[in-house]
């Protein structure tokens, strides 16, 4: 009887339903747009799901935006677009003429509304993407025209989202070098706050297109209302937030740095806005970061699903003193301890300028005689013999002064052409033009050659270590230098996917200095990052704990180096190290003959843990328990499956207070209904475990109470496995 008289009401609710709304939903979320022909595209509603009796639905528009506003016409708030029509008029007035709705044969919903100008041929398709299991939308517009002469972009954002309301406080990313991804966060008072970047390559340095709003104060872990949003571009990029002094509300626009980057469109091109990703929970930053991960590994991250090898890099084991003898003995000490991959990092290549430092060679991709003389064919064979895949690091977007490539093409540099270019690493390091299509197949045939040579190559680490600091092509015509930013990441682009088309499976690690580059908008073609230079494991603390909010632990790459650490110095004991690198993708980065024969022991040991765990690490939900920035000794957190029958939980304790002082361990994510095993792996001395282990512990419990575990010293740690019963 119950269930007719619901159908009742929703048939109802079907028929009162205005046309004109479209609601765009994913399991928990819902955004609702208003549009009718000849009108603008409205945005009424985005939060948590709403039911067709609610208000928004039957009232005008609860907030009355325009869903892309445009410079010039009845618009005082942010704008998205603003244009020079080939006639020096700057308005817009963007009125829908269709919308359109179908289903992405890769997954996910689309609605499409097609907007015209009215009074010039100037045209904006506005795509929504819904991806149901994870909370996600995505947006992104198509911009072209019919005018006689180009139109000028003057501002052409991807996305503007109107936030209603609330004590709204900014979790974001910034940093650089050394310390990337430095978590901040602030109430966004009335004013304008903008996360940008202009440096052209390196565009993560210095901040990150991503952030987190909150609408209930300071942002928690596990409650309250969130909105995340990231920008999927690899250049410059500008994401502002605006509260309006009068009102309680709060603009962000999102999209390319318009600054310096003036577009010129030519009739019947099509501009394509870069993908602005967004989504919405009511479980805080962790719900946030847990719909990201999801969509990130399903949908858009190469390979997302696929388990990440454990691999041993060179580069802080030797730097740049790469000889055959030297690399066989790293593979044999890594296959000893049961790693999976080895990466040969910089210093293998140049033949007339051997690469023996960071002032020469780059752009030289071929084997260094000198030091390899049996070539890259013998590294991989023995490589083989060792059981380890082989994997080879390239800088292919750059070169030095000193190299054979600058000697032969001068003109492929990024440079002004009456001036002495200002260079980078080496006082010798400068950027190809990406946007020279010479330079293209250059970068496409480093990796083809490499390929076509030596076809067993695994995993390439693909790294940049210098800004656009020259900024002007000598290919881009004088009147369309300010194309260079976009041209140079089209070029970019236009290679990746050439290279993914030809080479789908091989494995590319996304570097540049460290995580200069963490972009969602290099992930279609890159299946990893590699976090930071500095490997030291109290600062990976706060360098992976940032990136967790946006970026999974698959795609976070994190080795153990040597101790002292080279960056800081400090002495770390060798489970703490493992630890904290077990929380993202396992590596090394060390010789592995600097380990003490019982290192090597616990190494081998952790390394055949990680391998039990990787599953859970690598594709799991992660809850943060206890951050780095709060004012404790800990450090927690803990990655279950999405069926919650198994969970990998993690304890690092900075330095030493006393135990008692302490409060217990509440874990998150667990089933309150089943009780759990409780394993401490990856123990220091496997014949002497905590007090907990072996016990059965309810996931209520082990959520509302939680369990005391004692550490003992400085630089501890502990990690617990736990399995439903
Ligand atoms: C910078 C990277 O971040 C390092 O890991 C290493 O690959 C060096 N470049 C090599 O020059």
């Amino acid at each position: 009887m119950k269930r007719l008289f619901l159908a009742a009401i929703a048939l109802l609710c079907v028929a009162q339903l205005s046309a004109e709304n479209y609601e765009i939903t994913t399991k928990n979320t819902t955004l609702l747009l208003r549009a009718s022909e000849g009108r603008r595209v409205e945005f009424v509603y985005y939060g948590p799901k709403v039911n067709k009796i609610d208000e928004v639905f039957n009232t005008s528009s609860q907030i009355g935006w325009n869903a892309y506003p445009c410079f010039g016409t009845n618009c005082t708030c942010e704008h998205a677009l603003a244009v020079t029509h080939a006639n020096g008029d700057v308005s817009l007035e963007l009125v829908t003429y269709e919308v359109k709705q179908y289903t992405d044969p890769d997954g996910g919903r689309v609605w499409e509304f097609l907007l015209k100008d009215k009074v010039f041929p100037f045209y904006v398709k506005q795509f929504y993407k819904a991806y149901d299991d994870c909370d996600i939308i995505k947006t992104w517009t198509e911009l072209s025209h019919t005018e006689k002469k180009d139109v000028m972009l003057n501002k052409f954002a991807s996305a503007y989202i109107p936030v209603k309301s609330g004590d709204i406080y900014l979790n974001y990313l910034a940093g650089g070098w050394g310390a990337e991804a430095q978590l901040f966060e602030e109430r966004l008072l009335p004013g304008r706050k903008t996360i940008g970047n202009h440096d052209g390559a390196r565009t993560s340095f210095g901040g990150n297109p991503s952030f987190m709003i909150s609408l209930d104060g300071p942002a928690k872990e596990n409650e309250g209302n969130v909105l995340g949003g990231t920008l999927s571009y690899t250049g410059n990029y500008d994401l502002s937030f605006v509260k309006n002094g009068n009102a309680n509300h709060l603009e962000i626009v999102a999209g390319i740095n318009p600054e310096l980057s003036q577009y010129y469109l030519q009739p019947k091109e099509v501009f394509t806005t870069p993908e602005f990703i967004f989504t919405y929970s009511t479980e805080g930053k962790g719900g946030i970061s847990r719909n990201l991960h999801r969509w990130a590994r399903n949908y858009h991250i190469i390979g997302g699903k696929e388990p990440r090898d454990i691999l041993l890099n060179s580069w802080e084991g030797v730097y740049f003193r790469v000889n055959q003898e030297g690399m066989n003995q790293m593979m044999q000490g890594f296959a000893e301890i049961g790693g999976e991959l080895f990466v040969m990092d910089d210093g293998w290549f140049g033949d007339k300028y051997p690469r023996d430092n960071g002032e020469s060679s780059l752009g030289d991709w071929v084997v260094c005689e000198k030091k390899l003389p049996e070539g890259i064919g013998a590294l991989i064979d023995e490589a083989e013999r060792n059981n380890l895949k082989f994997g080879i690091w390239i800088e292919p977007e750059m070169t030095n002064t000193k190299s054979e490539l600058y000697e032969k093409h001068p003109d492929w540099v990024l440079r002004q052409p009456d001036r002495e270019p200002s260079k980078g690493r080496g006082g010798t390091q400068l950027v190809l033009d990406m946007c020279n299509p010479k330079v293209q197949d250059h970068v496409f045939n480093v990796v083809d050659n490499l390929m076509q040579e030596n076809p067993r190559i695994y995993y390439m680490k693909w790294d940049a270590n210098m800004s656009i600091s020259n900024a002007s092509s000598l290919y881009l015509p004088k009147d369309r230098q300010s194309h260079l930013y976009i041209e140079y990441h089209r070029g970019l682009m236009d290679v990746c996917k050439r290279i993914r088309e030809k080479y789908p499976k091989l494995v590319i690690q996304l570097c540049a200095s460290g995580g200069g580059r963490l972009n969602y908008g290099y992930f279609p073609y890159f299946n990893e990052c590699w976090s930071s230079d500095n490997t030291d494991a109290v600062q990976r603390l706060y360098i992976q704990h940032g990136m967790s909010h946006f970026y999974p632990a698959n795609i976070m790459a994190a080795h153990v180096s040597a101790s002292p650490n080279h960056q800081t110095g400090r002495v770390v004991p060798i489970k703490f190290r493992f630890d904290v690198a077990m929380t993202g993708r396992l590596g090394m980065e060390m010789k592995p003959s600097a380990l003490s024969a019982k290192e090597k022991e616990f190494a081998k040991r952790a390394i055949e843990t990680y391998k039990s765990i990787r599953p859970v690490i690598q594709q799991g939900d992660l809850y943060r328990l206890v951050s780095p920035y709060e004012k404790k000794p800990y450090v927690s957190l803990m990655y279950n499956t999405p069926e919650k029958d198994r969970a990998v939980f993690f304890l690092f304790r900075r330095h030493y207070i006393n135990d008692e002082w302490e409060e217990p361990r509440k874990m998150a994510g667990l089933d309150p209904e089943r009780n759990y095993l409780i394993r401490e792996i990856n123990a220091e001395n496997p014949e002497k475990k905590l007090a907990i282990e072996g016990k059965v512990v309810s996931g209520r419990f082990l959520m509302e109470n939680g369990i005391r575990l004692s550490l003992g010293k400085d630089l501890s740690s502990v990690v617990l496995e736990l399995i439903a019963q």
